[in-house]
């Protein structure tokens, strides 16, 4: 069987967890998609499709939500969903599979996976989580891997299987909605070092919004920017600052521990 899995991933612990998936199961071969700045894929050539994105306030990202609302109506297309995060998911596998519902597919299972945080102002609090995922960490997301691989099996045996409970825990539960607005307003605007700024453009590239332009140096179009972070985190050269934060807590790329655990 063919599948795809659609992901996300800002700075790459996501895709490296798809990946790491991807390479685990048998019953079906996954193409990975990025989402960015990319039309949504004709889905009929598919089996099955994945979901992957990191959490984003508590929720899935507003990105990855315009993207659903791209997609056109499925008939009990079989899907699953996934989600990274770097302390606490909140509602983002629930939100993600009630996405999914709504847009007719059928999801078998999800999971969410902790991994290092690449919020910079969770980070300058000192809650990088850069030793995650542990040993246990993954045995657990094994397991998931294991059961969907099952629950694939079973669809490509011909019978129906029956879908497991998405859970999203009880402290994640207790995670208040926090609204998308907040994401901004605790971000501020973005300015620009003009002296540190090589104007690579690496900014420009990695915004999936558009918000950002080389003119020749970085202009920021505070109304289009989602608040995600990635010009921030992605600068070469630290050049990207905030009101609050300058030079500190940048995640760009997954860390060593990371590759190692989820290597394929
Ligand atoms: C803008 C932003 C908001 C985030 N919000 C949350 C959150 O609500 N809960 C959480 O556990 N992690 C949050 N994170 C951390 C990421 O979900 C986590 O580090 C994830 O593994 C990053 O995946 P990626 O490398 O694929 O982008 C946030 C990160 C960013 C950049």
């Amino acid at each position: 069987m063919k599948g795809i899995i659609c992901y996300y991933s800002g700075s790459g612990n996501t895709l490296l967890a798809c990946q790491y998936l991807k390479s685990k199961i048998k019953n079906v071969d996954f193409e990975l998609y990025d989402i960015v700045k990319n039309k949504v894929p004709d889905f009929s050539k598919y089996d099955v499709v994945g979901f992957a994105t990191f959490a984003d306030f508590g929720d899935i990202p507003q990105y990855f939500c315009s993207f659903f609302d791209k997609i056109p109506p499925q008939s009990n297309k079989n899907a699953f969903v996934f989600n990274t995060c770097g302390f606490l998911s909140g509602r983002t596998l629930q939100g993600f599979a009630d996405k999914a519902k709504t847009n007719g597919f059928n999801v078998l299972s999800g999971y969410s996976l902790h991994t290092p945080e690449s919020y910079p102002p969770m980070r300058n609090r000192r809650m990088p989580f850069d030793n995650s995922p542990k040993p246990k960490d993954i045995k657990k997301f094994n397991d998931f891997i294991s059961r969907l691989d099952i629950l694939l099996g079973t669809i490509k045996a011909g019978q129906t299987p029956e879908n497991e409970k998405i859970k999203i825990g009880f402290l994640n539960s207790l995670l208040p909605k926090m609204p998308r607005t907040k994401a901004k307003e605790d971000m501020g605007k973005q300015k620009t070092d003009e002296n540190l700024c090589i104007a690579c453009g690496t900014c420009e590239k990695v915004c999936p919004s558009g918000a950002v332009h080389l003119k020749p140096k970085p202009v920021f179009s505070h109304d289009i920017c989602c608040g995600c972070w990635a010009c921030y985190n992605h600068c070469p050269k630290q050049a990207i600052h905030t009101e609050k934060y300058k030079g500190t807590g940048q995640y760009p790329h997954p860390n060593d521990n990371v590759k190692q655990r989820l290597k394929v």
